[in-house]
């Protein structure tokens, strides 16, 4: 498709909504306006593509929803569009509303879906990596991330209150699917006793070596990610087997992570990503995610986006560093 060709842009968000998103749609909308350019906003992910629920967006209407969590055009997981059948039904609701360019913004699975569908459809697509658990390759942050780290560092304050009141062991469970992010950033950050993510396993033998001279005379916090091959209730067990002294309180901080007003940070990059997605298109690139690189925007093939995504190193060091560390007196 070539460029000035563009006259009707569809965008959706997919997978689990993540605080920016709204930003990002905001951005989508400003200067394709500025060019004469349609935008709808597909609802419900790629369930809207399938059954054609669209509706027109325009920037004013958007702009005051920066501030907003969540996804003002809701989003889904959708199974029908794993299948061949789902995708053909998503076609015709292209061609049939006109749509010469898509942005989508979601995780690796809205990605995986990008280019499948690249396989029939022929439009022109670009992504922007929206998921708080930052498993993306080719960009420093995904939208989402750095406001659901700042909701669990919140939180998890508040549960050393009381931990440190009752001298208790919390176990602090943090979402991020299988990455360790969430994991490792609210850990250090609100100086953890242990960090447990699926990406180490180390961390565990740390945890227990100091577990077991816990004296139950202060609070004792260990963060896990919810993909730690071992898992907040057999750290439990394990810690009790190591020292039955321990009174030990497990807190799953949920969903609660996705949700609420995006941080600066997420707002800001839902602005530049949403700008540099329509430009993208405009300069004619296709089936590539827009990132931030070492602050920079950074295009990736989708090919590359979807491979498994690793802790750096540099992080990895950090865990090690703090996890071994002894409790002083
Ligand atoms: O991918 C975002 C995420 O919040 C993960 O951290 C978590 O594992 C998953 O989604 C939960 O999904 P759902 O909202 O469908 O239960």
């Amino acid at each position: 498709m070539s460029t000035n060709k563009i006259k009707h842009i569809g965008v959706f968000t997919s997978g689990g909504d993540s605080p920016g998103m709204n930003a990002a749609l905001y951005a989508i909308t400003k200067s394709p306006e500025v060019n004469g350019i349609k935008v709808s906003g597909f609802r419900k992910g790629y369930e809207g593509l399938i059954d054609g629920d669209l509706v027109q967006l325009k920037s004013h209407e958007l702009q005051k929803l920066t501030q907003k969590g969540g996804t003002i055009l809701k989003t889904a997981r959708s199974k029908r569009f794993l299948e061949l059948e789902g995708r053909k039904k998503a076609l015709q609701t292209l061609n049939a509303n006109k749509i010469d360019a898509l942005i989508a913004i979601g995780g690796d699975g809205t990605f995986k879906g990008l280019l499948a569908f690249s396989e029939i459809c022929n439009i022109p697509f670009i992504g922007i990596p929206g998921t708080i658990d930052n498993d993306i390759s080719g960009t420093d942050y995904t939208l989402g991330f750095d406001s659901a780290v700042n909701t669990a560092i919140e939180n998890i304050d508040k549960i050393r209150d009381t931990a440190e009141s009752h001298n208790r062991v919390f176990i602090v469970e943090v979402m991020g699917r299988d990455s360790g992010y969430i994991g490792i950033h609210s850990g250090l950050m609100v100086g953890a006793d242990a960090i447990l993510i699926p990406e180490s396993d180390t961390d565990f033998m740390y945890l227990l070596d100091k577990v077991k001279n816990y004296d139950s005379e202060d609070a004792f916090l260990i963060v896990v990610s919810e993909g730690d091959e071992i898992g907040a209730e057999l750290v439990s067990s394990k810690i009790k087997e190591v020292n039955p002294n321990v009174d030990l309180r497990i807190t799953k901080l949920g969903h609660v992570q996705r949700g609420g007003n995006p941080s600066a940070l997420d707002r800001m990059l839902g602005i530049r990503l949403g700008v540099a997605a329509v430009n993208a298109l405009l300069q004619g690139r296709s089936n590539v995610m827009a990132g931030v690189l070492n602050n920079q925007l950074h295009f990736t093939s989708f090919e590359e986006v979807v491979k498994q995504h690793e802790v750096n190193k540099e992080l990895k060091e950090l865990l090690e560093l703090f996890g071994k560390q002894k409790r002083e007196k």
